[in-house]
């Protein structure tokens, strides 16, 4: 069994430490791969264009862009709510990005009332998530938007690209 509480205890001192989106997404997933038996990716896909684009993530690498809509990513960001996936082959449309993955579990996270992406879980195991892993996820992602919070979005620059 995951312990959610210690996880959650984590996830806040990370958070205090460092509100940057991508040093808190990098570590989440960290967190999430260590406490978490039978995994094989855990991370994020960031809205970004029309669709999503890989974010910060522990695992293979994996597929760059999904289109709202499309696998079990899109569909939950475009549905704006939880996906849980107990056989990814009898999921229409599932993107195998690794082969070995049976089962999956995709939470959307929102900014400024809007879906911002979705946090994406990834199991060589059937039916590897319950109802606890489910309430336990969205608990860590509404820590992670609670703290993201309250930031004036100021565009910034680094590598020449907006962070
Ligand atoms: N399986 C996902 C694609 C992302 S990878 O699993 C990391 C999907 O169907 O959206």
């Amino acid at each position: 069994m995951t312990d959610y509480a210690m996880m959650l205890k984590q996830a806040e001192e990370m958070l205090a430490e460092e509100p940057w989106y991508v040093a808190a997404m990098s570590n989440l997933s960290a967190l999430i791969m260590e406490n978490m038996d039978g995994l094989n990716w855990a991370g994020f896909y960031l809205r970004r264009g029309g669709g999503l684009t890989v974010g910060p993530f522990q695992g293979k690498p994996a597929c760059i862009h999904i289109p709202m809509g499309k696998g079990v990513c899109g569909t939950a960001a475009q549905r704006d709510e939880t996906v849980v996936v107990p056989d990814v082959h009898a999921f229409p449309g599932h993107i195998a990005c690794d082969s070995a993955s049976r089962s999956e579990i995709v939470i959307p996270l929102h900014a400024d009332g809007q879906v911002a992406g979705v946090l994406d879980i990834d199991s060589p195991l059937l039916n590897r998530f319950s109802a606890e892993d489910q309430e336990g996820l969205e608990q860590l992602v509404g820590l992670f938007q609670e703290r993201m919070g309250g930031f004036p979005i100021a565009p910034q620059t680094l590598f020449g690209q907006e962070i």
